[in-house]
């Protein structure tokens, strides 16, 4: 297959889409992030924040950040996150807000999915910050549940990738048996 080298730009790697929320100032405020992801099978995330978002203030004040999964149909809504900021507009009263009993930051009813994390540890890179934060508690809305486990395609998060979002699509396999399968024909 023949390979071209294209320009070294990040945003032509696949993305998650969520909603990062902190209180700033006693109100809750969310900002569209891509810089999220998973560091261990220990239950901690990792979001990147440029230094001076209105979020990145709610997030050193209180320590605390969440991350809100929201569905396809939320682009709308999601993408205005990204292009609005707290410092100038109130972001608190787009969504129905909800805490858990550490009422530490608030996360967003309309998502299905919702986590809580406490901040661990911090690094500043190229006028971002990136929090390591430990999930203290994570929200499903129960219908998004199959068989007890949280249903990707009821879920249906999004993906960025260049300038678009895409939905989930279909499954196109089984995490550790598409493996097993190909191993099975190399051994035949
Ligand atoms: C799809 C999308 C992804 C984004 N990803 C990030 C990101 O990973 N990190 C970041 O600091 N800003 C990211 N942004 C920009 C912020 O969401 C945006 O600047 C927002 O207005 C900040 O809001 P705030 O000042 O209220 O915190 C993204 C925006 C969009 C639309």
């Amino acid at each position: 297959m023949e390979k071209i080298k294209i320009k070294n730009y990040p945003m032509v790697s696949p993305a998650p889409t969520v909603l990062v929320g902190a209180d700033v100032k006693g109100k809750p405020n969310y900002a569209t992030v891509g810089a999220f992801g998973v560091v261990c099978l220990e239950p901690v995330f990792y979001i990147s924040l440029k230094s001076t978002h209105y979020t990145t203030m709610g997030v050193k004040e209180t320590g605390y950040f969440t991350i809100n999964i929201p569905s396809a149909d939320m682009v709308q809504i999601t993408d205005y996150c990204g292009v609005v900021s707290g410092k100038t507009t109130d972001k608190s009263i787009m969504f129905t807000s909800f805490y858990d009993e550490l009422e530490k930051a608030p996360m967003i009813s309309e998502c299905p999915l919702n986590f809580l994390c406490k901040v661990t540890q911090s690094v500043p890179i190229c006028g971002f910050e990136v929090f390591f934060g430990e999930i203290v508690s994570t929200y499903l809305n129960k219908q998004c549940l199959t068989d007890d486990k949280p249903d990707p395609l009821k879920i249906n998060p999004m993906i960025m990738m260049g300038t678009s979002y895409y939905d989930l699509g279909q499954a196109v396999g089984n995490v550790f048996k598409e493996g097993m399968e190909y191993k099975k024909l190399q051994n035949k």
